[in-house]
């Protein structure tokens, strides 16, 4: 299965959602991660991110911020949005209805709020939401 993970900028909560998914998949799955906002295009994840993800043994250091791109609909199965305003950007940019159909809110119904502007707890909170959205993914798309 390939699995793309997408926030606003690629820097904060997909590299943590692609570094956490990966850490739990073997080999024969893809995880990749992208932003819908191009600011921070090939920049390393946030330094919080990247503490956060290291302090439960996943290095996502070596990951570069890239913007999500259309084409992303044919190389994907499943996008994962962060939030509901990631979700309605990714929507509008779906060619086809199975493209819209391959997104879907990580958390369900909730959003995993934006910890750029907020303190390191936001970030321990967002591993958290994420570390127990992928389990259920896993469990639903039966991917281990
Ligand atoms: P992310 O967080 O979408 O989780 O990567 C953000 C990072 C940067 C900005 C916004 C959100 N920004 O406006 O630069």
């Amino acid at each position: 299965m390939k699995i793309l993970m997408v926030c606003l900028g690629n820097i904060c909560r997909s590299p943590l959602a692609e570094g956490i998914l990966h850490s739990k998949l073997n080999d024969k799955h893809r995880v990749d991660s992208a932003g819908t906002g191009n600011w921070h295009v090939g920049q390393c994840p946030d330094r919080r991110s990247i503490a956060v993800a290291k302090k439960y043994g996943i290095d996502i250091s070596s990951q570069r911020a890239r913007q999500f791109k259309s084409t992303d609909f044919d190389e994907f199965d499943l996008i994962f949005a962060m939030d509901s305003s990631n979700y309605k950007d990714l929507i509008h940019l779906a060619p086809t209805q199975e493209d819209r159909n391959k997104v879907q809110l990580i958390l369900g119904n909730a959003d995993v709020p934006d910890p750029y502007y907020g303190s390191d707890f936001g970030f321990e909170n967002v591993f958290q939401l994420l570390d127990e959205a992928t389990n259920q993914l896993i469990n639903r798309f039966e991917l281990t």
